[in-house]
């Protein structure tokens, strides 16, 4: 029997940074509602990272994606340090990441590390591949360290994952990623305040067939303009990202995932844009 067809990347992504986060996890019966939703309508994009809830997060979707991994692009990544303590010591994890983050050792993206998240990751997912693997919020030298860009693609050659990438608010950065030439998804915030530094980052990615995703669309800045809505922020955004991007939503509500869906799929009249 062949293999089932690896589904396309879908026009939204649910957003999964605030699905573990402390005081507002979602149970594992509300993500199973979230999965359903997205599939029903045809979202097949989910983006985590290692350290949303420390791990939490990427536990929480290895659970509800039980039997459904041929339906989704997984996305996660790595390079934000946090802790693995495990059973009865595992809600302590939350309160290390932040003490580590808070004395300074935020960050780490040595090829050795780097690698052994990724493994971390697909045990907690339950999957054998990802789809993409991220590096998260790198600083620039990592980008031109010839160590991290062989290890992105000795992952690819061993399976572990399709495709390596880079998430990023910082133009530097991103241009850095682009030109290396290493990577193959690019992230970056896609709200009408970064639409101004990342256009031409945008038109990059698109000219060099890197499959951008955006994020942060629903920013509380954007959000607090004048008449702003949510819908006109995602529609906005669907009119100023390529074509062929993914736009996440960060949701815990079903309901709000379709609205974001429809939105995506439907950007302004240029005329709307402007008024
Ligand atoms: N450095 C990075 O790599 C990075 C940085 C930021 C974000 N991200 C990724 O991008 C995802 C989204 O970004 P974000 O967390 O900044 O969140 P966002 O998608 O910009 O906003 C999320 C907020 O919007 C609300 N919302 C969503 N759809 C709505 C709708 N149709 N109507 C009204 N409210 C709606 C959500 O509330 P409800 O839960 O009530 O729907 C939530 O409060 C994250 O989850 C994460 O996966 C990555």
């Amino acid at each position: 029997m062949n293999p089932s067809p690896k589904p396309a990347w879908s026009r939204l992504g649910l957003g999964t940074g605030t699905l573990a986060s402390l005081g507002r996890a979602a149970s594992l019966s509300e993500v199973n509602r979230l999965i359903g939703t997205m599939l029903d309508i045809r979202v097949t994009v989910i983006d985590t990272a290692d350290s949303y809830g420390s791990g939490d997060c990427e536990c929480l979707l290895g659970k509800a994606l039980l039997g459904k991994r041929e339906q989704v692009v997984l996305v996660t990544k790595a390079g934000y340090r946090h802790s693995h303590l495990k059973g009865p010591l595992r809600p302590l994890n939350q309160l290390v990441k932040k003490v580590l983050h808070r004395v300074g050792k935020r960050q780490q993206f040595e090829p050795s590390y780097l690698s052994a998240c990724l493994d971390r990751s697909l045990s907690r997912l339950r999957v054998e591949q990802l789809d993409a693997f991220l590096l998260h919020d790198p600083p620039v030298e990592v980008l031109t360290d010839e160590r991290v860009i062989r290890l992105c693609k000795d992952l690819k050659q061993s399976g572990k994952t399709i495709f390596t990438g880079v998430s990023s608010a910082d133009p530097v950065v991103l241009r850095s990623a682009i030109v290396s030439g290493a990577f193959e998804v690019i992230q970056t915030p896609a709200n009408l305040n970064a639409a101004a530094t990342m256009q031409p980052i945008w038109r990059d990615c698109e000219a060099n067939q890197i499959h951008l995703i955006g994020n942060h669309v629903f920013d509380p800045a954007c959000l607090s303009l004048r008449d702003m809505t949510h819908e006109k922020l995602m529609r906005a955004t669907a009119k100023l990202l390529p074509f062929q991007s993914t736009i996440l939503c960060g949701s815990h509500n079903p309901i709000h995932l379709r609205q974001s869906h429809q939105w995506a799929t439907e950007s302004l009249a240029d005329c709307d844009l402007l008024s």
